[in-house]
């Protein structure tokens, strides 16, 4: 964190260092400001200046040092461009229930709110994150829109079509073993049941139909807008049907926390949902915020 000690610039010009440091800031990015005395004509004039754009925090508070700490906020920040800046932050939004990819759009600030965090804490560990997996160090906003589809089919949905199967046997099979003892295990196995129902015909749907009007329109300059629209839009219901399917799961399961009397069986097929979660809202976050939006600013016919 950067200190400012502002004892040693000349009065005349203090506040305008302080106010340039502010703005060289990254959002989530804190400066610590040490004066000898108390730094409140400071604070009216960030009130006054950056309504909502700052969060002053006071570290220590006379009789000789004054002490505060000044984060910087981004009030326009979406969860989704959260997520496009900092990919690690996907798995921490999972975790904690902030929903990136179907509602990519609420301001950063107000769903973190919701959960009972502190937006400009949050913002600064999503900073210190460091990337888990090399799908969090992959730059999206480089790749050209046919690029984006083919990326998709060839790891989102072949993950689905890999995966769909493996936890609806085993969902069937915990079912069988354990259903007495744990009745929401019925419960379960339809969600999983419905979420294949969803979702197998909404990747033919893309695959068929959406990725190749896409293609051909980047190729070629022309195509058919009003119908990508409209398959878009219905894309992105089917997305939040998925997306709330996965919601409920997540409850059932008690966050993929298996009941003390599981089996090895009941343990892995809690690892193979969580992790399927995990690939499908990155999926649906790559369509809904990166292709889509890139589609909507890149191609005017
Ligand atoms: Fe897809
Ligand atoms: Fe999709």
């Amino acid at each position: 964190m950067i200190t400012l000690d502002i004892r040693e610039i000349p009065p005349k010009t203090r506040h305008q260092a302080i106010f340039d440091k502010f703005h060289a800031l990254e959002p989530g990015e804190s400066m610590l400001i040490r004066t000898d005395h108390d730094p409140k004509p400071l604070f009216y004039q960030f009130t006054a200046e950056q309504p909502g754009r700052f969060k002053w925090e006071n570290e220590s508070a006379g009789p000789d040092i004054w002490e505060v700490r000044i984060t910087r906020m981004d009030p326009a920040a979406t969860v989704a461009s959260i997520v496009r800046d900092y990919p690690a932050a996907a798995g921490l939004f999972n975790r904690l229930g902030i929903d990136y990819c179907c509602h990519g759009d609420q301001p950063f600030e107000q769903a973190v709110r919701r959960e009972g965090l502190d937006p400009a804490e949050l913002m600064s560990q999503i900073r210190n994150l460091t990337p888990a997996s090399a799908s969090e160090r992959l730059n999206y906003g480089q790749w050209s829109l046919s690029f984006i589809c083919d990326f998709i089919e060839s790891n989102h949905h072949s993950y689905v079509r890999e995966k769909l199967p493996l936890l609806k046997d085993l969902s069937e099979k915990v079912q069988n073993a354990h259903g007495g003892q744990h009745s929401f295990l019925m419960e379960l196995k339809e969600c999983i049941s419905h979420l294949g129902q969803e979702l197998l015909p909404h990747l033919r749907k893309e695959e068929d139909v959406l990725f190749p009007a896409i293609r051909k329109a980047e190729a070629t300059g022309t195509g058919d807008t009003e119908m990508r629209e409209r398959l878009k839009n219905e894309l992105k219901s089917e997305h939040e049907k998925a997306g709330q399917l996965m919601k409920r799961i997540r409850q059932i399961t008690n966050h993929y926390t298996p009941p003390e009397d599981a089996c090895a069986t009941f343990s892995y097929f809690y690892q193979e949902l969580e992790a399927f979660e995990k690939d499908l809202f990155t999926h649906v976050h790559l369509e809904n915020n990166i292709l889509f939006e890139k589609l909507s600013r890149t191609i005017i016919c």
